[in-house]
């Protein structure tokens, strides 16, 4: 049986599972809850081993608005230590690292928006399909803070480091066909084919031998970790702390949530 999650909803069609975002009030954000539960369904699958794919979606209008801008996880309160404060820095590294290592062959299903920690979800799953209608955009700049999530050298290993500073420093807006331009995803597809098309190359992996395709999940992941071998993950927990206490990033923040909230 798997487990009762608050967040997530898990179901399991034989050797293929999936596992849905499921506060679709909410566009799927992910709270704090969510991107633990995020990461313990990933351990949860590796006990699994009659599951060899995973495909990841969202319920309702969208994939994801990324994190919850209401329960923003890397929030510190004042009652904190650093050491928790730190902790709590690096819960959606942890969330992006459990799905990136799952034994599991693991497919993003994506419609609507992938934005910020939603889009690194995305770039955590081995294969991207995206529906045409969906739009990304990485908006932690205007909100005043550095990306985070191992995001960094995650989009410098994919797309090298011109377009990385592009998209992260500009904080615009990009659709489906301008990532697969860049080779951020593997299929754009009309959205009423979209679940059919990830069925499909859910079948067909899941069909071929599984341990030469575990071995060329993990020798990629290694290689494409080699290139952001220099990245100190563990400093994001400090960094995002230090610049909520800077006045020009704080002003940034307000302005940005101002504008979304109207
Ligand atoms: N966190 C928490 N709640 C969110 C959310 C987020 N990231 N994004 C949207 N929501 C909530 C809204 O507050 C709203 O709730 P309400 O009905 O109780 O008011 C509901 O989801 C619907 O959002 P709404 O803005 O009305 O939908 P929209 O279609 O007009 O716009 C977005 C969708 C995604 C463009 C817009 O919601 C947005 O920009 N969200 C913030 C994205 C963001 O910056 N995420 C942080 C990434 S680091």
């Amino acid at each position: 049986m798997s487990p009762d999650f608050t967040t997530l909803k898990i179901e399991q069609e034989e050797s293929i599972a999936f596992l849905s975002l499921n506060r679709p009030k909410r566009l799927n954000a992910l709270s704090g809850t969510c991107l633990r539960e995020l990461a313990e369904a990933a351990h949860w699958f590796n006990q699994q081993k009659h599951i060899k794919v995973v495909i990841i979606r969202g319920t309702g209008r969208t994939f994801s608005a990324g994190a919850d801008i209401h329960d923003f996880p890397n929030n510190p309160t004042e009652s904190e230590t650093w050491i928790e404060r730190r902790d709590k820095g690096q819960i959606g590294m942890r969330m992006t690292e459990s799905i990136g290592n799952m034994n599991a062959i693991t497919i993003a299903q994506v419609h609507g928006f992938a934005i910020g920690g939603a889009f690194l979800l995305m770039l955590a799953c081995d294969f991207r399909i995206v529906a045409a209608n969906t739009f990304f955009s990485i908006p932690e700049v205007d909100l005043g803070i550095p990306l985070s999530w191992g995001g960094i050298p995650k989009l410098v290993s994919e797309i090298g480091p011109a377009k990385t500073k592009e998209l992260v420093m500009t904080c615009r807006r990009f659709d489906a066909v301008e990532a697969k331009d860049l080779g951020l995803v593997n299929q754009v597809v009309a959205i009423e084919d979209l679940e059919k098309k990830c069925l499909e190359l859910a079948h067909s992996l899941a069909a071929k031998p599984a341990v030469p395709i575990m071995m060329t999940k993990e020798q990629v992941n290694a290689v494409a970790k080699h290139i952001g071998a220099a990245y100190v993950a563990s400093a994001e927990g400090d960094m995002l702390q230090t610049v909520l206490k800077d006045e020009e990033s704080k002003a940034a923040a307000i302005a940005y949530m101002n504008s979304i909230t109207k």
